[in-house]
Formats: structure tokens, sequence, C-alpha cells
């Protein structure tokens, strides 16, 4: 079996032009084996600031030293220098820079002031590798550099810890602490990967909505297991070399939104990985108002000045310039109080609308056709229905069973894309249609077509209820 883990890692130390690469099960578990390795005591200081994922102070905490948690700039969600020297001592151990949404503003400093105070300077890259400062990447301006697998790509899980100091230590804690990683553990990552890299999924709303209602909430714990596995340095590898590319796309999202509302600062000598897009608010009250009509934004991670006021969306590379419209309500102003995000430019608005609405009603005929095959496939299929391992065999049950789901996910698709008033009559007039013509073929209304028209209803109930985005 081809070694991917040794091709990951070979890959990741020749892109940052460091020597060494270790894998892990995640960003969280590469840092935490990391300060470890420091052998720190309980007066030790690491910085790391305010505006970050849970998982990483704790890990700091776990690890035995003490997390001083420092105000981001508001404007660039970064440390900044004035803020670090404030804080260090002669107990500084370490300072976590994070490339928040994959913007290096401000590395530049901080890795001169760990120089001349002796700090070790370890950089979170989860979401920015490719990102430079200056012309150079992001990930090796400090001693180390963390990684995550699932932030700029789809993953199961994994992470890393590149760098040019020795790894030997690192390699052995890795080795003492690591555990075997169930099933559960990788199902469950999965979701989170899946969650966390929406953006790359055509249809999202299923994972929206389980959001939503769920109200579903990371776990900030560590993983139990320590290594990432060949699929997972795999999936990177088939991703990563797309990266740069995906980046210059994603900068045309960040430069179509900048001047239309307030967003995330790049500084002049920054090139963002801009993996995620930012909306800044004046309050918390017009930013939750905001939120609550638009459920593809994300809340930011709590405890810092900039978490009432922001809004952010994974930013996929496959973005349209109408997407981006609809999803940021975007306005000429800049700034976005209420009034001026009312104040949409609205010939954009109506054409996104009405080409949204054609392509929900082609959306719901297909569904309506694709269904009306699945249903006759069930049928034949039912026929020869039997109780017994033989099933694997009912074709027409299988192939129609799978049609049947794909037509599931057309029309919510097409209930997502359009307004219920136009997607709604046109599915259910294309139901009555069918059921027509399975009069006139069959002579009866194909058995799964009477349950197909109830669950047709009772599904529009249920978006109507739950107030489906339109
Ligand atoms: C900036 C940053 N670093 C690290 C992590 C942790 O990454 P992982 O899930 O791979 O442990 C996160 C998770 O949200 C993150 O946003």
């Amino acid at each position: 079996m081809t070694d991917y883990k040794l091709e990951l890692e070979k890959y990741l130390a020749n892109y940052l032009g460091l020597k060494y690469t270790v894998l892990f099960s995640s960003c969280r578990n590469a840092l935490y084996t990391l300060l470890l390795s420091f052998n720190l005591k309980s007066d030790d200081e690491v910085m790391i600031q305010d505006f970050i994922c849970d998982s990483l102070p704790r890990a700091v905490k776990l690890a035995g030293g003490k997390v001083v948690s420092v105000p981001v700039d508001e404007e660039t969600f970064n440390l900044t220098a004035k803020e670090v020297k404030k804080r260090i001592n002669k107990n500084t151990k370490a300072i976590i820079f994070v490339h928040t949404y994959g913007n290096p503003s401000g590395i530049k400093e901080i890795a001169e002031l760990c120089k001349k105070h002796k700090i070790i300077l370890i950089e979170d890259i989860a979401h920015a590798l490719g990102a430079k400062y200056d012309g150079k990447l992001a990930g090796t301006f400090g001693d180390y550099a963390v990684y995550s697998f699932t932030k700029q790509m789809v993953n199961l899980g994994g992470g890393a810890l590149i760098t040019n100091r020795d790894v030997e230590k690192i390699k052995i804690l890795k080795e003492q602490l690591n555990r075997p990683a169930s099933k559960l553990i990788k199902l469950k990552r999965l979701f989170a990967s899946m969650y966390e890299s929406r953006a790359f999924f055509i249809s999202k709303i299923m994972i929206d909505l389980a959001r939503k209602k769920s109200n579903l909430k990371q776990s900030n714990d560590l993983d139990s297991h320590y290594e990432c596995s060949n699929l997972e340095a795999r999936m990177v590898l088939s991703q990563i070399k797309n990266l740069e590319k995906d980046i210059i796309k994603r900068k045309e999202n960040y430069n179509f939104i900048k001047d239309k509302c307030k967003t995330q600062k790049i500084e002049t000598k920054s090139e963002s990985g801009y993996n995620y897009l930012v909306q800044i608010f004046q309050d918390k009250e017009k930013r939750d108002m905001f939120l609550r009509k638009n459920n593809s934004f994300l809340k930011p991670w709590p405890n810092s000045n900039v978490s009432e006021i922001l809004t952010f969306v994974p930013n996929s590379p496959n973005f349209s310039k109408n997407e981006i419209s609809s999803l940021f309500n975007v306005n000429r102003e800049s700034g976005a109080d209420q009034e001026s995000l009312n104040d949409v430019n609205k010939n954009e608005k109506t054409s996104a609308k009405m080409k949204n609405n054609t392509k929900a009603v082609l959306l719901a005929l297909l569904c309506t056709f694709i269904v009306s095959i699945a249903q006759i496939l069930l049928k034949i299929g039912s026929e020869k229905f039997t109780i017994s391992w033989t099933q694997v065999y009912n074709y027409p049950l299988l192939i129609g069973g799978l049609i049947y789901v794909a037509g599931a996910f057309i029309f919510i698709k097409a209930f997502r894309l359009g307004e219920l008033s136009v997607v709604y009559p046109v599915m259910a007039s294309g139901y009555i249609m069918v059921t027509l013509l399975s009069v006139y073929f069959f002579g009866e209304i194909v058995t799964l077509q009477k349950t197909g028209g109830i669950a047709l209803i009772t599904i529009g109930v249920v978006l109507i209820g739950i107030g489906g985005k339109k």
C-alpha cells in the first residue's frame, strides 16, 4: 500500500521549506504534544489570543502551562505587538500566533518580539497554509507551525506539526499517548469536518438544518488517538495541490465584498488564505438580527471583544458573485448598519431571485420526473420482494431506492433555492400530473405515488413550519 503519510510529510515540509513534519490526528493534538515536550512548569506562561477555538487554550492547560489570554486587534482579529509587549515577563515561555481566518497580519512584529525576548513562537496556520506576509509563507516565521486538515479542505480529521527543530521527543510522546481510533470517533470527525467545510458542498441544507435544529457545537476535547490515518493523508494530498488556485478564487470573493461591507482587515503586506468571509457589524444587536435572518452564517468563537459583532461563513472557491451578494446582503456603502443593509441594490437582488426561481422550477420538474421513475422501479422491485439476502440482486428495488434518495436531495435543493410560493405549486402540480398519467397508463395509482403525495404535503408543511429560508 502506498505510504501517503510519508508523502504528505515530505510535501508539507517541502512546501514550507522546513525540515520536519510530524502528522497527528488533529491540530489541537499536535499543539498539545508539542507543549508537553517543553515540560512546562505551572508558572510557565503561554500567550494566546482571546479570540480562538477553545480547544487550544485547553491544550495549553492540559500540557501544564498557564494561559495568558491577549485581546485581538478589532480589525485583523490577530495578536498585536502592542498587546503582547504589555504581557511579556520572565515566565513567558511561548506565544501562539493564530493566523485568524487565514490572515497573517502582524506576524512579522510578533516574530521579532519573540526573537528579542527568546520566546518560543508557535504559528497556528490551521486556516492559513499558502498565506504570506511580505512574500514569506505563514508558518515559517516562528519555531513551530501547527496545521489542521479540516479547515482549508474536507477531511475526516488530521493535523501536523512542521518545524526545523528536533522532533524526536515529540514523536516519542506521540507514540506513548496514542490510542487506537474507534469507528465512532471517525464518524464524529467526519461530521465535524463536513460541518466546518460545508462551503465545499453543493447542497448545504442538510448540514445547515442539522446545525440550526440541534444547535450543534463541536467538541473542544483532545482526540484520544494521535495518529493521522493513511486515508486522511491521501485526502490531503488530493486537495492540497489545488490550494493556491483556491486561494486566488477566495481572494476574488474577499475583494468582491470588501468595498461593500465592513470586513476583516488584511494589512498591505499580507496575502491571506481568505478561508472565511467575515462581516463586521456596529453592535451585537445588529449582528444578531442579521444572524437570525441568515442561516448560512456562523457565530464566531466566544469570549472576545470581537465575538459579538461579527459573523463569518466558510469561503468557498466555488461561490458565484450572485451567491456572495445574496449571502452578504451587500450594499454599495461601506459599513453595515441595518438601515443600509436593507437598502440593498434592488435590481441585483431581483435578478438573483428570478434566476434562483427559474433554477428551482427546473429542479422541481426534474425531481418529479426522476421520483416517478423511481416509483415505477420500486413498484416492480416490490413485486419481487421477500425477506432474504437475495434482495441484493433486486436491482429495480435498489436502483429505485437510490434514485428516490437523489430525488429527495433535489427536492430539498429546489425548496431552498426558490420561493415557496413558486416551487410548491410546481412540485404539487407535477405530482398530480404524474398521478393522473399513472391512472391512465397503469389503471391504478402506483402505490408509492400515494405515499409520495402524502410525503410531499407533509414536507411542504414542515418546510413552511420551520420557516425555510424563503
Ligand atoms: C485556528 C484554529 N486552530 C486550530 C483548531 C483546531 O483544529 P483541529 O480541529 O484540527 O484540532 C481550530 C479549530 O477550530 C482553529 O480554528
